[in-house]
């Protein structure tokens, strides 16, 4: 059966490439070449006016839109796109000397002068009023332009304001939540250290000033925060459905980004885009470049992309075509990694590679930030030629646009989690380590070629055979009855340490850990949690025997937890300590399925042992039926009926694939395929059957 969504928008039915254009900072005749070098580039699609507000409206109620329009119509004419910007990133500076409520007032109470980016109140009414002003003019001026191809709605929403407005807005969001404060303050247990509140007035936002011990307001101020920030974004919105109410809308987020929860935010967007940085090339230990665990961290952040919208592809909407300047050090990329990296999106569901930026700004803080095209200004350059090559490796692939993945093995990766659990005091201090845990659990699936959906606690777990849900710390309410249906009706479940510890509010759950229905499915009750030093290591021990023929020994590391068996079955038990001997790993029958227990943070062999195991045993989807070695990676898309998987050497050296007798054709070079293939340094290839 076909299962392939539409393509971001019909016009343009093809994978989309290109970048971060700001013609205002240009003149015409540059305008003009811009024009010729994208032709030579392979790019068709161009984010126009993201930080173009004092240029679209020079002073207050006079706009001037006649350069976008000659940039608008420029594109057209030579086949291209435009990704068309909403300006609220930043201010011109007029808007905030007229009204200084637009600024952002920090979290000591001083209000920022006019300056940088992102920097607006997310509740002024002017802020917000100005906004849909000018979106809306945007909208009726382009909305029916054959340029117009999807709205880039501000950019990278991020950070918080504390002005009277902010805190009165957040006041009233709390109570929609609680309703009365007393239930406000047994959610957030202000009993301790006599913080009870009598008045919603007294109730401020953390502060280095104030509170910042009470963790119901942390994490209700964070939540409060994705609200409000989705708000100022509907907002925009509308004023773009005025005019434009079929042109698509996205954001770009920033992967894992902790200020926001993008899981809000996604349903209000028709696509999910982001920003990708990673530092490719860093020396590992020994001294020689390591790529490789890198890559499968890039992936995990793509696969939350596409989880995002339930595999809906999404928009790789800013990556670098060469050095990113912020950086410790600004590497530039090595030869292959560029089409590698860029690749790697579209094999996890992106249906464009973008760039920050096309034309390398003159002055200001990103003169330096890589660009498609350099100060030299014309396209003989390396990197210019790595851009114009990912464009015809793209035009190849044009019938992969809209696939997608269906992978039987999710993980969960949740902002709400992660909030809470590193805002406690215990078991250690700072970040618990919970995305690293994630990312760990994610990379012995990715070794494999096993796809992989990453998404939240709230999203559906019928579809997949196996459940991942690494330091499972909050369980709002409803997810462990979900999660025990889940391994009822006969899912796998593996989770660890440092579960099922807090409700919703992050108040403990009582009467012994893991809380709620999670102590049944499991069938274990964890009594205490031992914190190891950093290099301080315990042993995984399997017995003799165990269902998943594990053999070990494998060290353990961070925690211990020391549990008691109910119903499960103990497969490994402590090396060392005054707990040797005790439970490590657990397995419990419940239902028609089986939830494991990881009590320690095993090694990388041991999470790569014990995901061969259950991935063998559940017959998991694969991308390609072949044994893929150390550093090489492979994706699947398929619109149902046709299967295309994406093979990457991340390795520095080239690499060897034993395709069996199956026989393949690289849709990149029209080569057949079958048998021992040769996989030269960082490159790809994308076989489809
Ligand atoms: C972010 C921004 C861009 C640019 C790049 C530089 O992703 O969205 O405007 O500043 O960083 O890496
Ligand atoms: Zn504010």
């Amino acid at each position: 059966m076909k299962d392939i969504y539409p393509p971001i928008n019909g016009k343009a039915p093809v994978l989309l490439h290109g970048g971060d254009y700001n013609p205002d900072q240009w003149t015409p005749d540059v305008w003009a070449e811009d024009m010729r070098l994208m032709k030579l580039a392979h790019c068709n699609a161009m984010s126009v006016g993201i930080f173009a507000w004092a240029a679209l409206e020079p002073a207050e109620g006079r706009f001037t839109f006649d350069w976008l329009d000659r940039i608008m119509d420029m594109l057209a004419e030579n086949g291209a796109y435009a990704v068309l910007a909403t300006p609220s990133g930043a201010r011109p500076a007029w808007l905030a000397r007229t009204y200084p409520e637009v600024l952002r007032v920090r979290a000591n109470r001083q209000r920022n002068l006019f300056g940088q980016r992102h920097n607006h109140c997310l509740t002024s009414p002017v802020y917000r009023q100005k906004t849909y002003t000018i979106n809306a003019k945007l909208a009726e001026r382009y909305g029916n332009h054959p340029a117009l191809l999807v709205w880039h709605l501000s950019n990278e929403y991020s950070g918080e304001c504390h002005c009277d407005m902010c805190r009165a807005a957040f006041r009233a969001w709390l109570q929609a939540r609680y309703g009365t404060l007393d239930a406000l303050n047994h959610a957030w247990w202000t009993a301790f250290w006599s913080h009870t509140y009598s008045d919603w007035g007294e109730i401020d936002p953390p502060s280095e000033m104030g509170e910042t011990s009470v963790h119901g307001l942390n994490l209700d101020w964070k939540r409060f925060i994705t609200d409000q920030t989705t708000d100022f974004m509907r907002n925009e919105i509308a004023a773009l459905r005025t005019y434009a109410p079929d042109v698509p809308v996205t954001t770009n987020m920033m992967g894992t980004f902790p200020g926001l929860n993008y899981w809000k935010m996604a349903p209000h967007l028709d696509v999910v885009s982001w920003d990708s940085y990673p530092r490719w090339h860093k020396p590992g230990p020994d001294g020689a470049i390591d790529d490789i665990g890198l890559a499968s961290e890039v992936a995990f952040v793509h696969d939350i992309n596409r989880s995002l919208k339930g595999g809906r592809p999404f928009m790789l909407m800013e990556s670098v075509p060469s050095a990113t300047n912020w950086m410790d050090a600004a590497k530039v990329k090595r030869p292959g990694m560029h089409a590698l990296s860029s690749l790697q999106a579209v094999a996890h569901g992106s249906d464009t590679v973008q760039y920050f930026q096309w034309r390398k700004s003159r002055g200001s803080a990103e003169k330096f930030h890589g660009a498609v095209v350099d100060h030299v200004g014309h396209e003989n350059t390396r990197v210019f030629r790595d851009v114009a090559d990912v464009g015809t490796k793209l035009e190849k692939l044009a019938d992969i646009v809209g696939t997608t993945v269906r992978p039987d093995v999710a993980i969960i990766y949740d902002w709400e989690n992660a909030w809470a659990m590193n805002d406690a005091q215990g078991p250690r201090r700072g970040d618990k380590g919970y995305l690293d845990a994630c990312k760990r659990h994610y990379r012995a699936f990715w070794d494999r070629g096993v796809p992989v959906d990453v998404i939240d606690m709230d999203q559906d777990f019928t579809k997949y055979k196996l459940l991942v849900a690494p330091m499972l710390y909050m369980v709002r309410p409803g997810v462990d009855e979900r999660i025990a249906a889940f391994v009822r009706a006969g899912g796998t479940l593996v989770t660890t340490y440092w579960s099922g510890i807090v409700d919703q509010n992050d108040l403990v759950f009582l009467g012994g850990w893991p809380g709620g229905k999670l102590r049944e499915v499991l069938g274990i009750w964890a009594e205490e949690i031992d914190a190891l030093y950093p290099g301080e290591a315990n042993h995984i021990v399997p017995d003799e025997d165990n269902v998943l023929c594990l053999s070990g020994p494998y060290a353990a590391h961070d925690y211990c937890d020391l549990v008691h068996v109910e119903d499960a079955e103990v497969l490994a038990t402590y090396g060392q300590d005054f707990y040797a001997g005790r439970p490590a790993l657990t397995m419990n029958h419940y239902g028609e399925g089986e939830a494991y227990y990881l009590a320690t943070n095993g090694d990388d062999r041991f999470l790569s042992d014990l995901y061969a195991a259950l991935c063998a045993d559940l017959n998991v989807l694969r991308s390609l039926r072949a044994d893929l070695p150390r550093g090489v990676s492979a994706q699947l898309r398929s619109d149902g009926e046709r299967t295309f998987a994406f093979v990457m050497n991340f390795n520095a050296q080239p690499a060897s694939l034993d395709l069996g007798t199956a026989s393949y054709t690289d849709l990149l070079t029209g080569e057949v395929l079958t048998g021992v293939v040769e996989l030269g340094v960082y490159d790809v290839k994308v076989l489809t059957a």
